[in-house]
């Protein structure tokens, strides 16, 4: 299991995020912090009201993100021509990033208000954002190539072969097997959806467990680096695989319902947008143009 972009894409993510949040509130803390009824009579109303020129413009570029995000993976993802145009994990990273980004730079468009029909495009952006991030824990749930398409039954099947191969060929590698197969052995595949849920939770401490273990193993048994990071790729990849196959049929089946409310709730979003916007443009108000 290489190390890519997307193992610490949650770091990159949070860190980012979090500068974003720490940059706007420290841009406008007083004004937010002041009673809505009071503010009009502050110095910066003119320019920090949703329609002022720093809000407005933070309504515009979290807009655009958002826009972007959406339509720049789903292109990727839907349109055969542009299989080409990069891996469609990195994309899916790049919509993570856009549509998390964007929904907070509206947050400060509102000035922490809402009304009218720009509050159901609020809500509904909050939804989907929010909704996304269960989505991002069911769609890593599921075997996929680098690619970030699903593995069939008989892709996971030949790469667990694979990495049995690997592993026998050490007598390591054997023990390694060995304490992967002990650490997953108390599982049996969830019947209802609470037991889905509670041993979602419990193999993810087991592959930590595992891990662990793994880490330990190869640190004792002194062996030649050359060998060593195969060996630890190998049971790694072996320890991810066990744990999604036992709940991968109740997985594939949130993941499916997950999509029935993702988007439906994007579009309900788009269209307020268009409504939000007609109406602005409509009071007259144009930001810097
Ligand atoms: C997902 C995107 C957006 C959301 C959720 C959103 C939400 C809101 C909310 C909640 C308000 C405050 C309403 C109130 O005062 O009660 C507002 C005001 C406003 N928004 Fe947006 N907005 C979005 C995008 C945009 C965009 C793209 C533009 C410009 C093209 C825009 C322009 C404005 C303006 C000018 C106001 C002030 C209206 C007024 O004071 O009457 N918004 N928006
Ligand atoms: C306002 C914000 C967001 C909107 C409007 C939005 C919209 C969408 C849409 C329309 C799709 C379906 C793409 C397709 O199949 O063509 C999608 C997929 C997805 N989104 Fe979002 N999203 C938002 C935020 C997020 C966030 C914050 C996350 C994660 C933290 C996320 C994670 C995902 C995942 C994992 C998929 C599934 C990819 C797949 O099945 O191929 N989304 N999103």
């Amino acid at each position: 299991m290489k190390r890519t972009i997307g193992n610490y894409f949650p770091i990159i993510l949070l860190v980012l995020c979090g500068f974003v949040i720490v940059l706007l509130t420290f841009n406008g803390w007083n004004y937010y912090d002041t009673p809505i009824a009071l503010r009009a009579f502050r110095s910066d109303y003119q320019t920090m009201k949703p329609s002022g020129v720093f809000s407005h413009g933070f309504g515009i570029a979290g807009s655009l993100m958002i826009i972007i995000g959406v339509s720049s993976y789903s292109f990727r993802k839907r349109i055969n021509r542009l299989r080409s145009f990069g891996v469609l994990a990195n994309w899916l990273h790049f919509h993570i990033i856009l549509c998390l980004l964007g929904p907070i730079f509206i947050i400060y468009h509102t000035t922490f208000k809402s009304g009218g029909i720009a509050a159901i495009t609020l809500w509904t952006m909050l939804s989907v954002a929010a909704s996304g991030i269960i989505g991002r824990f069911l769609y890593v749930l599921i075997p996929r190539n680098l690619n970030g398409t699903q593995l069939t039954m008989e892709e996971i099947e030949s790469e667990m072969k694979n990495i049995s191969e690997v592993l026998q060929g050490y007598p390591v590698g054997i023990l390694l097997s060995q304490t992967i197969d002990i650490t997953f052995a108390r599982f049996q595949p969830p019947q209802t959806f609470w037991q889905t849920i509670v041993t979602i939770i419990q193999l993810e401490i087991s592959k930590i467990q595992a891990r662990n273990k793994i880490r330990e193993i190869l640190s004792w048994n002194k062996i030649a680096p050359e060998a060593a990071l195969p060996l630890k790729h190998a049971a790694l990849e072996r320890a991810a695989l066990t744990q999604k196959t036992f709940v991968l049929g109740q997985v594939e089946r949130f993941f499916h319902n997950w999509h029935l409310i993702h988007l439906p709730f994007t579009i309900i979003m788009f269209i307020t947008l268009i409504a939000h916007v007609v109406v602005v443009i409509l009071l007259g108000y144009r930001w810097i143009f």
